[in-house]
């Protein structure tokens, strides 16, 4: 498809004024909000942000190009849109390598189940097609936003990095950074480039801000923008302006990107291209958020046995019947099944998960049979992290985050 018509512009992509989203579903980088109580509706969002779906030929061809399985969140459309990922495919067939960029803005102590999902899909990549990797933790952005310190935001920044270290990322080709340490020198002025080229009429446009919200709202998107351009770290990309960048993210963060889309081929990068998930269901159902305030809204990776055990027993929200006799009668409802949903994330097995889906949605099998094989799942996957992460020390953190060249970040 001709980019161009794919592609609208950064404001064009907006049709709708924040007043008419009011009715409608919200989504940005700090609200997500389905209509009056629905499901996020996906395809609108799709269709609304300009990005693509993620068809199946495309893992198909991952596949084929990592000569590997793709991974569960690719098989089972976790990830599902994507801008120009099949450019980075056709250069990377082409033996031409990328980089890799994510981040996390560092407002919480502890992580949810939520929050690994882009981590573990981007070492998943790092790893499938052994390529380098900068992560960017948002200790700025989360000062502005929230009612955090300095300090604090900081604070978090480096323990949250323990978190993300733990997924497993090689680090001969990983560079973690935070913003108030790094921001600066290459990095600062790829950001007063991309700022000269965004007007303020953008930014409203793109993410709502509002004449009363602070100029600290308005001066950050360029921050999370620059880390697309390889120049912003000359440490590892000295002399490759020409190099791609690939962000895995969850689509909340398309706004951000849409932007940095707009501005790069003006400043003579190329467009940095994307490749998008769902979100994490809260364990009360589709409808409703996972939110920090609510603590049993999501499983933590702090999480006890018990406690997983006890959240999932009691607040996932169940398409099961009332009773066992309607039960085994009309089978469950699996569209609204969070148990079910939360094992097509994490139950790595495909033929266990449809033979689950079969009895479960035939009435076969009961919700306390799919909550418990869940249960385990979790614990699992919780007490695997929770192991990796004590095994990070501090000077690790420090390894990680320290500005240094990687001489093997491609091999
Ligand atoms: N703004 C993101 C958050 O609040 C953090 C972030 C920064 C990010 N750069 C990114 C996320 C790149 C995905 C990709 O979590």
């Amino acid at each position: 498809m001709d980019s161009k018509v794919a592609e609208r512009g950064a404001l064009e992509n907006e049709k709708e004024t924040p007043q008419e989203q009011e009715q409608e579903q919200v989504v940005n980088p700090w609200e997500v909000a389905a209509k009056d109580g629905g499901k996020i509706d996906y395809d609108k969002l799709i269709d609304k942000f300009g990005c693509q779906r993620l068809d199946p030929s495309l893992i198909d061809r991952v596949e084929r190009l990592t000569s590997r399985r793709a991974h569960v969140f690719l098989r089972r459309g976790v990830f599902f849109a994507h801008r120009d990922f099949n450019e980075i495919l056709d250069a990377y067939e082409r033996g031409e390598k990328f980089y890799l960029y994510t981040g996390r803005g560092p407002s919480s102590e502890a992580l949810h189940l939520g929050h690994l999902i882009p981590f573990m899909f981007t070492q998943y990549l790092q790893e499938a097609f052994k390529v380098p990797l900068v992560i960017q933790l948002t200790d700025d952005e989360k000062f502005l936003w929230k009612n955090l310190t300095v300090e604090e935001s900081r604070r978090l920044a480096r323990e949250n990095a323990k978190d993300i270290i733990a997924c497993g990322f090689d680090i001969r080709r990983t560079f973690i950074f935070s913003d108030f340490d790094y921001v600066g020198g290459a990095f600062y002025r790829n950001m007063v480039e991309i700022s000269k080229r965004v007007t303020c009429n953008q930014v409203v446009g793109i993410f709502g801000f509002i004449g009363e919200d602070h100029i600290g709202k308005y001066s950050f998107p360029p921050v999370q923008a620059a880390p697309s351009f390889p120049s912003s770290f000359p440490h590892l990309f000295s002399g490759k302006d020409n190099l791609r960048c690939l962000i895995p993210c969850a689509i909340d963060q398309d706004p951000y990107f849409r932007m940095t889309r707009d501005v790069a081929p003006r400043i003579g990068y190329h467009k940095p291209a994307l490749i998008e998930s769902l979100f994490f269901p809260a364990l009360q159902g589709e409808t409703g958020k996972m939110s920090a305030s609510d603590p049993n809204s999501a499983i933590y990776v702090t999480d006890s046995e018990k406690v997983i055990k006890n959240k999932i027993n009691k607040y996932a929200f169940s398409g099961g019947q009332d009773s066992i006799e309607k039960h085994r009668q009309l089978g469950a409802n699996l569209e609204v099944d969070i148990p079910i949903k939360y094992l097509s994330f994490f139950l790595e097995d495909d033929a266990e998960l449809e033979h689950t889906k079969k009895e479960y949605g035939s009435g076969r099998m009961l919700t306390g049979e799919v909550k418990q094989r869940l249960i385990e799942v979790l614990t699992k996957l919780v007490e695997r992290h929770r192991r990796a992460r004590a095994a990070v020390t501090d000077e690790l953190v420090d390894a990680f985050m320290a500005v240094r060249p990687l001489p093997n970040m491609f091999n």
